[in-house]
């Protein structure tokens, strides 16, 4: 007999992600990207607080003593219903979202079991390469970028010169830059947000085909969540800046070595991940304030099904603002 049809708890996560994307979206162009964070902080954790899980967070605002609120291992939902790992970006993008610069979204993921996420510590960045679903099973992080690109242009019957490949622009990557126009791949060299990065790879609306390169840690979580609900692929190894990392890794038993898929470090086969639009871009499109009401565009995925969907929602500014003044003024 099948299953009975179960809750689809990111019909639940939208809410935490599309009030986080209005609180900094408020904040759009301002130059202050703490207040623009700490909108969104406010935004999540009021929904967040009215959700049905038993969750902790794995990946949140950082330790205890520097982030109050969202911080690694608080606990958040009702406390009773679903035992999950809670991964939160309340903005990928906050430099972005200063500038009202496109790309910046609001992130949740959450993994049924408890110690299901990686849990990265204080090590900050992972190598990473992520494809979406047509190229899944061609990449090796290991591999020179010339035979991941080539890997990569075969599985999406494409030539190597018409690929479109995200890199985050830093000086730290520098040689995948190099190495990817070597290759004669195209590059769309990213600011910010490379968890929008990631997902762009495994979306058919936009061309982007690979994403390499050296990001945040506590994205690569987030990412890897949603690619496992899209059937996409990412592989990362933890890249520790200095000799002090290094050390850390090892007190910590960190493995500096370990090439980690995306169910390495979300390994639940019930995955739930929500995002909405900040300050729009290639995916999401922006929040947007229309007299008295904000329309906010977001996604919804889960792992179990595959089900991917779309939602635009009306909020009432008025209405709102009389639940909440913190996340919208
Ligand atoms: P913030 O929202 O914290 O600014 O992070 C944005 C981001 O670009 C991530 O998407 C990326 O993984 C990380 O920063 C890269 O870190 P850094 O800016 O230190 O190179």
């Amino acid at each position: 007999m099948p299953e009975p049809v179960e809750r689809n708890l990111g019909l639940d996560l939208v809410r935490v992600t599309e009030t986080a994307a209005m609180g900094a979206a408020r904040w759009l162009g301002r130059g202050d990207k703490e207040a623009a964070d700490q909108a969104a902080v406010d935004g999540m954790r009021l929904h967040l607080s009215t959700l049905d899980i038993d969750g902790v967070v794995v990946i949140g605002e950082g330790e205890k003593d520097s982030a109050p609120m969202l911080f690694n291992g608080e606990l958040v939902g009702s406390g009773s219903g679903l035992v999950v790992d809670v991964a939160v970006d309340p903005v990928d993008g906050t430099t972005l979202t200063a500038a009202g610069i496109p790309g910046a979204i609001a992130v949740i993921a959450i993994a049924e079991g408890r110690g299901t996420m990686y849990a990265p510590g204080r090590l900050v960045y992972m190598d990473k390469i992520a494809v979406g679903p047509e190229a899944a099973g061609s990449i090796d992080l290991e591999a020179p970028v010339e035979h991941n690109l080539k890997q990569v242009a075969k599985a999406k019957r494409k030539d190597v010169n018409d690929l479109r490949v995200l890199i985050l622009d830093r000086p730290r990557n520098e040689k995948y830059i190099n190495d990817v126009r070597a290759a004669g791949a195209r590059i769309s060299l990213i600011r910010d947000g490379d968890v929008a990065g990631a997902i762009a790879t495994a979306q058919n609306e936009t061309a982007a085909d690979i994403l390499m390169g050296i990001g945040g840690s506590p994205e690569a979580v987030l990412a890897a969540s949603a690619l496992l609900c899209m059937g996409g692929e990412q592989q990362c190894r933890l890249w520790p800046r200095d000799e002090t990392e290094e050390a850390y890794a090892r007190e910590e038993g960190l493995d500096l070595d370990q090439v980690l898929t995306a169910s390495d470090m979300v390994a639940s086969d019930n995955v739930f991940f929500a995002a909405t639009g900040v300050t729009g871009g290639e995916y999401l499109r922006s929040v947007e304030f229309r007299g008295d009401t904000v329309v906010t565009h977001s996604v919804i995925m889960r792992s179990k099904t595959g089900s991917i969907r779309y939602m635009d929602a009306y909020h009432d500014l008025a209405r709102l603002r009389k639940i909440s003044a913190t996340t919208l003024d």
